[in-house]
């Protein structure tokens, strides 16, 4: 009995778990990104055609915002257009997507916008 009194508290391996656990899904949190799914090619193409096409006309070719084929975006780097899509261009119509994309996302509509239409 003496010696018992003598041992570690044995409380300190439960917040060693714990401190494990948080850590561990913390990493997972931070780590979420690379391993997102894949853009959804599909689902952007129609999204870009359709939602983005309402202002920029369906074809692209500008309507209450400007053309937005290929050669004319060639001032922007992918960099910059996706900075643009996810927060638009303040004080004019064009919104910004962060709430409805993600950033690998805007950059896979950036890299769709920049290719022309025929290397789609
Ligand atoms: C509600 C209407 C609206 C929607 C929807 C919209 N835009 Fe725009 N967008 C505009 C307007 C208006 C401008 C021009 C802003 C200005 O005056 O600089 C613009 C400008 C832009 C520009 C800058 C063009 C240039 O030549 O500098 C890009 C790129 C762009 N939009 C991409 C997109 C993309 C990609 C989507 C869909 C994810 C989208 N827009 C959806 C209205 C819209």
């Amino acid at each position: 009995m003496a010696e018992r009194r003598n041992r570690p508290p044995r409380r300190g391996w439960l917040l060693r778990a714990l401190t494990v656990m948080v850590t561990s899904l913390a990493g997972a949190a931070f780590a979420a990104d690379p391993e997102a799914p894949a853009p959804d090619a599909e689902a952007l193409k129609r999204l870009v055609h359709q939602d983005c096409g309402s202002c920029h006309g369906l074809t692209l070719r500008g309507g209450l915002g400007p053309d937005l084929r290929a050669e004319t975006l060639q001032h922007y780097d992918t960099e910059v257009l996706t900075g643009v899509i996810l927060d638009g261009i303040p004080d004019t119509a064009m919104p910004p997507w962060r709430p409805l994309m993600n950033e690998a996302e805007a950059e896979w509509v950036a890299r769709y916008l920049l290719t022309p239409e025929e290397d789609r």
